[in-house]
């Protein structure tokens, strides 16, 4: 993807009536205007709780998103996209508010149409090819020259507006980037991209990183979703982790990382004599908690590396016979797990 600035898109009718910026920066200006007018945050998410009958699917989150890139980080179910949902106005908070560009977008129309998402699931129009299908988010975004912008838009995600296969037998990476060129294609202030790098190979999750940082740079406010933390860390953004529900962490990589290594680690060891082992873990402060399950100790440790040096020497003396140590908590489940029972 190229870092070619947006073009100035023709004024949308309902920003120009509204007397909002109407969306038209000079090409490659960065946008201070929306930052000195908004010097809270673009995106204002205040004890935002979300709630679809039993399931609580957001907890109380409260966070504050500034022009730039932003990742929110969490495992399957953890509530992203309910979150970007409610800042795009297509469905109300059970409780708190949310604000983009200092209004509520369920209520005003012209916010919303300074708001560009790329939802989570594929929803392309399958019969059309890629610059109908943008040209219709432009035309539905009120463009006034859809097809010119729908043209530039694609440009920036690197397809091909003249290639006419339908949208329908695209890859999953050529359906990402049709969805971040209909995103695109209004030139909003607020990008909501929900899971954009899911199903990129390497060259081009490079790419769309480089054409997101670039987004950012110029003065937008950049959300994106994943679940994958090595895939946010490349963004180089400000990192919100959510779970179950809940902002359980916030910070850049370096930060979350350390925070990361910090945590105990989870390590199960099967033994003859598990209560015996288990004890003398505990005595000599190798194991910092234990559990005894049949015959399986489930030990936490802070120190992996003194635990994988002193276990057989300290059985051996005991005259406990070890049959198999195995970490419980390599993923990226168990990380999250650390941070919501941390709180
Ligand atoms: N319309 C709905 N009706 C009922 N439950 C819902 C609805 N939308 C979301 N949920 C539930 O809310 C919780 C959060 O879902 P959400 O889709 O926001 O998570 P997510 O972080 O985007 O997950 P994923 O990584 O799988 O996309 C889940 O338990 C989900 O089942
Ligand atoms: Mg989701």
């Amino acid at each position: 993807m190229n870092t070619r600035p947006l073009p100035a898109p023709a004024p949308r009718p309902d920003a120009a009536a509204a007397g909002g910026p109407a969306g038209s920066p000079p090409a490659d200006s960065p946008r201070p205007e929306v930052n000195g007018a908004f010097p809270s945050g673009m995106v204002e998410v205040r004890g935002v709780s979300k709630f679809f009958g039993d399931v609580v699917a957001v907890s109380d989150v409260s966070f504050s998103v500034r022009a730039g890139v932003t990742a929110l980080l969490g495992p399957n179910g953890a509530g992203k996209s309910t979150l970007f949902r409610m800042m795009c106005g297509l469905t109300a908070p059970s409780r708190g508010n949310v604000r983009v560009l200092g209004a509520d977008a369920r209520a005003d129309r012209e916010v919303r149409g300074r708001i560009g998402l790329a939802p989570q699931q594929d929803a392309l129009f399958d019969r059309f090819d890629a610059l109908g299908f943008v040209q219709l988010a432009a035309a539905l975004a009120g463009v006034a020259d859809a097809p010119a912008a729908a043209r530039h838009a694609l440009g920036l995600v690197e397809l091909d507006p003249d290639d006419h296969r339908p949208v329908a037998g695209f890859s999953k990476g050529m359906r990402q980037r049709a969805k971040l060129a209909a995103a695109l294609v209004h030139d909003p202030d607020v990008l909501i991209l929900d899971e954009p790098l899911n199903g990129l190979d390497p060259v081009q999750r490079r790419r769309m990183i480089a054409l997101l940082e670039e987004l950012g740079a110029q003065g937008r406010c950049v959300l994106v979703s994943s679940h994958v933390l090595e895939e946010v860390a490349r963004l180089g953004s400000r990192i919100l982790v959510i779970a179950q529900g809940r902002l359980v962490a916030g910070g850049d990589y370096r930060e979350l990382r350390e925070l990361m290594d910090d945590r105990p680690h989870r390590i199960s060891i099967e033994a003859d004599k598990p209560r015996h082992l288990a004890a003398m873990l505990v005595r000599l402060g190798i194991a910092v908690g234990v559990r005894v399950d049949g015959d399986v100790v489930v030990a936490d440790t802070l120190d992996v590396d003194r635990l994988g040096r002193d276990i057989a020497p300290v059985a051996k003396a005991m005259s406990v016979r070890l049959r198999q140590i195995v970490p419980l908590d390599d993923d990226l489940e168990s990380v999250f797990r650390y941070l919501v029972e941390r709180r």
